[in-house]
């Protein structure tokens, strides 16, 4: 995948960032999973997963973690590599999840939609970290406190945002709703893609957003 532009119908960054629903995503992503790490990952020099995974770690974040929008589970591997753990994911593609089983990386994957209600307890991690998944086409700030939910009390988020999309979606606001049940809340730009990166999406930067949820929110 070149970044340049998709075939229409195929699987690639340029029909990933125009898709609207759920449904949209669910169909481009059950395409795309037996390719994603090799023709995008891999071809694109995607190196968010790993910042997002050592901005957790340095952070002090520890597990259990949640990774949303897991995918085919770079993130997750990420943490592992770094000794961040036990790491759970959860997806809207079963065929993302199906990829990442296989990875020996996560504890627990299960299927999930960030827009609605997770099959998860409130409070029930100490973190959360998503790559890639807030960004043009997928999920938006409505998705925020479902994150803040799940997690504990005292509990680490660092999610990457993509710049642009945290601009034109409003995330500012959606940040400032969570109002003081978050603090030290910090931003971070990124690049998403290393030196190897080709194609019209190879300068892209995405925001990496750090957020504890208070001890008494
Ligand atoms: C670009 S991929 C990123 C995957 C992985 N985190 C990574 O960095 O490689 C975006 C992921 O978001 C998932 N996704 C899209 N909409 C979602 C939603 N509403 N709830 C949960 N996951 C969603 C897609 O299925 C896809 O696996």
């Amino acid at each position: 995948m070149s970044g340049a532009g998709d075939k229409k119908g195929s699987p690639g960054l340029e029909n990933a960032y125009a898709l609207e629903t759920p449904e949209d995503n669910l169909r481009l992503y059950a395409d795309w999973a037996a390719s994603y790490d090799s023709a995008f990952a891999q071809d694109m020099d995607y190196v968010l997963p790993l910042r997002v995974a050592e901005a957790y770690k340095l952070a002090g974040g520890v597990g259990p973690v949640l990774d949303l929008g897991a995918g085919t589970g770079l993130c997750g591997g990420a943490l592992k590599m770094l000794e961040v753990g036990p790491v759970d994911g959860t997806d809207l593609s079963p065929e993302m999840l199906a990829v990442a089983a296989h990875k020996d990386v996560y504890n627990a994957l299960f299927v999930g939609n960030l827009l609605e209600i997770l099959p998860v307890s409130d409070g029930a991690y100490a973190g959360a970290v998503s790559s890639g998944t807030f960004t043009h086409g997928h999920v938006g700030p409505e998705a925020l406190g479902e994150v803040l939910r799940i997690l504990r009390p005292g509990g680490l988020a660092a999610l990457s945002i993509n710049a642009e999309h945290y601009e034109a979606k409003g995330f500012a606001a959606g940040f400032a709703a969570l109002g003081d049940r978050i603090e030290g809340l910090s931003h971070r730009q990124t690049r998403i893609y290393g030196d190897a990166a080709s194609g019209s999406y190879a300068g892209d930067h995405a925001l990496i957003v750090k957020f504890r949820k208070r001890q008494d929110a």
